[in-house]
């Protein structure tokens, strides 16, 4: 059976992470074979955007819909296309059309790379957060009023429905069930946000009758980030709003020693639409072109990526190879935020002939 990959790598760096994402994912697809079919789109990036007067073509669901998955790299260059504009005409536009309403992000301390965090060692950071990714805090319900003038009134409204809340939940639950711990932890600020907060914690205790033998905590979220620093072997499945999830979610990966490194899977978990796989990490405008980004954000994705398509061994091959060169920790093969002098590519090959076996 052949899958069928879109690959979109997006701008900045985002264009330097793919080759090795894909390098690691042919390298796996040949040691375990799997018939990968990939297909490069140009769209999804600011120069698209730069020579079409929009970020994706017109037809673009149609043209993505029927693959297996998307594999994507970054978006985003605010000198070229204001973010807003970038960003929602094209990631937010694929979680949204295509309904990927799981982001899973896994927070790893690695071998070899020194967490921040005084005396923490591989095991003791080790969770998952589960972002709600497609209504919350992301909405484009709201609008402005007497623009220009002294009275100016902004207003955004944060979107929370039941089959949207329930699922994801559903889904961290499921997750937190599986894992050793089996240790669920809800991030809200019910004390502040007075209508959306609470009721997502009485969400989350509906369902914790569903599932006795996961324990349930809550913290609010501004204590909570301050646990993720002082107390991150508290935490297994941190599940959050779309916008808490994504503070979470760079905080957790910041607390394992660099983003570079941090997977995400958008999951539409029915399968109806392609899931999309990229890395935590934006298009870094600050490194990009100095072919010194860190390719292991991308190349996790991929085994998550293959992983969802149903071939564990494989997304394990990929994960364990990047932990086994990370661990040799020779610096002329790291990339600079893992403590190494070396090259996106050096980083990258080395992963692929481990992989390879
Ligand atoms: P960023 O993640 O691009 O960069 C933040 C910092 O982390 C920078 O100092 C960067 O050099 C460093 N960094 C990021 N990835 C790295 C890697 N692989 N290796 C080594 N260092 C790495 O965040 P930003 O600067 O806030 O955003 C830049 C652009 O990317 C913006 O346009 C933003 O909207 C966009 N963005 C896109 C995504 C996405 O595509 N999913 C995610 C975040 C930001
Ligand atoms: C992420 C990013 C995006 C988000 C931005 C670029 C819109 O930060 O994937 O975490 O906020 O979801
Ligand atoms: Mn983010």
């Amino acid at each position: 059976m052949t899958h069928k990959i879109a690959v979109i790598a997006g701008d900045g760096i985002g264009t330097e992470v793919m080759p090795e994402g894909v390098r690691a994912l042919q390298a796996a697809a040949k040691r375990f074979n799997i018939d990968l079919s990939l297909e490069h789109f140009d769209f999804a990036c600011c120069d698209y955007y730069l020579e079409h007067g929009k970020m994706l073509p017109d037809d673009w669901f149609d043209q993505l819909k029927d693959f297996d998955a998307i594999f994507y790299g970054a978006v985003g260059w605010p000198d070229k296309v204001p973010d807003h504009i970038s960003l929602w005409g094209s990631l937010l536009q694929f979680r949204r059309q295509f309904d990927q309403y799981v982001n899973l992000r896994p927070c790893k301390l690695l071998p070899g790379i020194k967490s921040p965090l005084a005396n923490r060692k591989p095991g003791d950071i080790d969770f998952y957060v589960v972002r709600e990714n497609t209504e919350g805090e992301y909405s484009s319900i709201g609008g402005k009023m007497f623009e220009g003038t002294d009275r100016e009134v902004v207003i955004q409204e944060t979107v929370m429905t039941r089959t949207g809340v329930d699922r994801v939940l559903k889904y961290a639950f499921d997750l937190a069930q599986t894992r050793p711990r089996k240790k669920l932890t809800s991030a809200t600020k019910s004390n502040g946000i007075s209508i959306t907060m609470p009721w997502w914690d009485e969400r989350v205790k509906a369902m914790s009758g569903s599932y006795p033998d996961v324990s349930v905590d809550q913290f609010h979220i501004d204590i909570l980030t301050a646990n993720f620093v002082m107390h991150p072997d508290w935490f297994d499945v941190v599940v959050a709003s779309n916008l808490f999830g994504d503070i979470l979610s760079d905080l957790g990966p910041a607390c394992t020693g660099t983003i570079g490194v941090a997977p995400s899977a958008n999951i539409n978990p029915e399968g109806k639409f392609p899931s999309l796989f990229e890395p935590v990490h934006g298009s870094a405008p600050d490194i990009a072109g100095k072919g010194i980004a860190n390719p292991i954000g991308q190349i996790w994705s991929g085994a998550m990526m293959l992983e969802h398509l149903g071939h564990h061994e494989a997304g394990q091959a990929i994960v364990d190879a990047f932990e086994a060169v990370l661990a040799e920790a020779d610096p002329s093969v790291l990339t600079a935020d893992a403590g190494g002098k070396g090259t996106t590519e050096s980083l990258g090959k080395a992963i692929a002939e481990r992989i390879a076996g």
